[in-house]
């Protein structure tokens, strides 16, 4: 009975430490993660958390597919055959990657960096969307948008307005400081806020691969778009975990 209680224990811990902050990492926002392992050498791609169709008719089933089984499954196919060249990174969350790159021998930082911050990001994007997305912002985050950006309809002109004026790849952000100041930002590529220190809240992916299928070069569209999905519950919980750094 005893050793039974041990390894439920042992089984417990695993699972916390799995999905919660390693090193000061942002975890994943309280959102169980459906991934079997976090750790690199077992890492698979994450199963979206709803069907495929369900953003329909903002965001198109036959873009989802692609960017999710295609485009980010790349990613993860890369980002480990990388890592597996170095055995002391295989037991290694990956995002602690992000926010310790010191671990990483010099000659692959870049690559690590890219890859890992690719699979960060596209799990974030998933998350900052939902089938029962969309409204206006409530709660903290509603509270916090009011106070700093006077009105929602404020804030969605400057968010649109900095997603469009971003040249070339990359994404858009909502981030918060340790005291709930937001920001609006973008990253180039796959870089993300983590190696900043900043605690993300949304994020919207501007790589043309994201949009292009439906939208083509109607880039406004798209990101306006993003505000009949947005998902406020996430951006609520990644809010008020940005205090608790
Ligand atoms: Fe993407």
């Amino acid at each position: 009975m005893k050793k039974q209680l041990k390894y439920l224990l042992g089984f417990f811990l695993f699972i916390v430490i799995c999905s919660e902050t390693v090193y000061g990492l942002t975890p994943l926002n309280n959102i169980p993660k459906s991934n079997s392992s976090c750790l690199n050498s077992t890492y698979t791609l994450e199963p979206l958390p709803y069907s495929q169709d369900s953003l329909e008719p903002y965001w198109d089933s036959d873009t989802i597919v692609i960017h999710h089984e295609k485009i980010e499954q790349a990613y993860v196919d890369n980002y480990i055959s990388e890592v597996r060249r170095y055995p002391e990174l295989e037991s290694i969350d990956f995002e602690e990657i992000l926010h310790n790159s010191k671990i990483i021998q010099k000659e692959s930082k870049e690559t690590i960096l890219k890859y890992a911050g690719g699979i960060y990001n596209h799990n974030f994007l998933w998350r900052s969307i939902s089938p029962q997305g969309g409204g206006n912002p409530t709660a903290n985050i509603g509270d916090a948008i009011e106070t700093q950006f006077k009105s929602f309809d404020n804030f969605k002109l400057e968010f649109e307005k900095t997603a469009l004026n971003l040249c070339g790849s990359g994404w858009i952000w909502i981030v918060s400081d340790n005291k709930g100041n937001l920001s609006i930002k973008t990253t180039l590529n796959e870089d993300t806020p983590l190696v900043k220190k900043e605690h993300p809240i949304l994020c919207l992916d501007l790589w043309e691969h994201a949009y292009y299928l439906k939208y083509q070069n109607r880039k406004s569209e798209y990101v306006t778009s993003f505000w009949s999905i947005v998902n406020w519950e996430f951006a609520e919980n990644n809010y008020l975990n940005a205090f608790k750094k």
